[in-house]
């Protein structure tokens, strides 16, 4: 296994080089990816930055270039359900381009050509990152929840809750949003790449969304993504 980790910025990433053994820094497109070790597993971390090109186009130089066999990509999102709270931690089992609407030639979120709306993750290491993440989340100190099922990803930070609900009515069950996953789903799906997303849920996708948004970031995100990673790596 060759496991490449996306997160689209350095806050949701943070430790992780460090904790690399070997590490070696290549730039390429704009982007510095990480080769080296992490508690045992071969390993290239890299920082997407933000949107669903951003996100492809790492993905697929993750694959072309620097061979990984698998992907996670980590970061927060915004919650997409009263069930969902802030703290909580989604993986995703699908995910939907929630912006994508090429109707009436395909239907609405159906990926042109793919014949695809949901792009469904790697159930094997979504299952290992699920368990992963509740031997971390099991000695956290608040209560947490672990979600599994569908995220949306789309080109907007969505930081109004009528345009949530609205989003809401098209997916009902849509669990959270970001700006990345489906994206990655997308060419891992056409590489034939197993893939998984896990996401720390930093805000309600409501007005408060971009403070909570940075508050958070900074405050529990890395944290979470590292015990994560850690308990991953080490099986
Ligand atoms: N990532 C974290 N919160 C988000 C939101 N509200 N919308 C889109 N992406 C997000």
């Amino acid at each position: 296994m060759r496991l490449g980790i996306i997160s689209a910025l350095a806050e949701e990433q943070h430790g992780l080089i460090d904790a690399m053994q070997d590490a070696i820094k290549v730039t390429h497109g704009m982007r510095d990816y990480t080769t080296g070790t992490l508690w045992n597993i071969d390993a290239v971390a890299v920082l997407s930055r933000i949107g669903k090109v951003a996100a492809a186009m790492t993905a697929a130089t993750l694959v072309e270039k620097f061979g990984v066999t698998h992907i996670i990509f980590t970061g927060v999102a915004g919650s997409a359900d009263f069930a969902v709270r802030v703290g909580d931690v989604v993986v995703a089992e699908s995910l939907v381009q929630h912006d994508m609407d090429a109707s009436p030639l395909f239907p609405r979120f159906e990926v042109p050509l793919t014949g695809l709306t949901r792009l469904p993750t790697d159930l094997e290491l979504s299952r290992q990152l699920a368990g992963a993440a509740r031997r971390f989340l099991d000695n956290e100190e608040n209560v947490v929840q672990l979600h599994r099922g569908m995220i949306g990803s789309g080109d907007q930070f969505i930081n109004d809750g009528v345009r949530l609900a609205a989003l809401k009515d098209g997916l009902p069950d849509l669990l959270a949003v970001e700006m990345e996953g489906a994206a990655v789903a997308q060419v891992c799906f056409e590489l034939n790449i197993p893939f998984a997303v896990i996401r720390t849920i930093s805000d309600n996708a409501n007005e408060s969304a971009a403070t909570d948004f940075m508050h958070f970031v900074q405050t529990v995100a890395s944290r979470y993504a590292f015990g994560i990673l850690r308990n991953f790596c080490q099986g």
